[in-house]
């Protein structure tokens, strides 16, 4: 499967949707996950998020490893709802884009 980082969080820039054939990212408040159950690992989410926070499983950096069960858990999640259609990014997301250790930003 393919995993949406840490990078994601506060940023939300929603390109990756657009270029998903199987509609699986689903949308929180400020992040974005896929669902594991529907990717089929084409990667051509990949190179469209500004941010680069997507990855396939096995490329995740060390220390993003913890975003495998949590696009798992999150994608099943109350108010976690599919997402096929790009959208405005968060206002601030120029500003969040590259900071380090967002993930206590994260709101489920
Ligand atoms: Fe997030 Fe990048 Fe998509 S910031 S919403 S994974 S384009």
């Amino acid at each position: 499967t393919h995993v949406v980082s840490e990078n994601c969080i506060r940023c939300k820039y929603t390109d990756c949707v657009d270029v998903c054939p199987v509609d699986c990212f689903r949308e929180g408040p400020n992040m974005l996950v896929i669902d594991p159950d529907e990717c089929i690992d084409c990667a051509v989410c990949i190179p469209e998020c500004p941010a680069n926070a997507i990855f396939a499983e096995e490329d995740l950096p060390a220390d993003q490893l913890a975003f495998i069960k949590l696009n798992a858990e999150l994608a099943l999640a109350d108010g976690w709802k599919s997402i096929t259609k790009r959208k405005a990014p968060l206002p601030d997301a120029d500003e969040w884009k590259d900071k380090p250790n967002k993930i206590a930003e994260l709101v489920k």
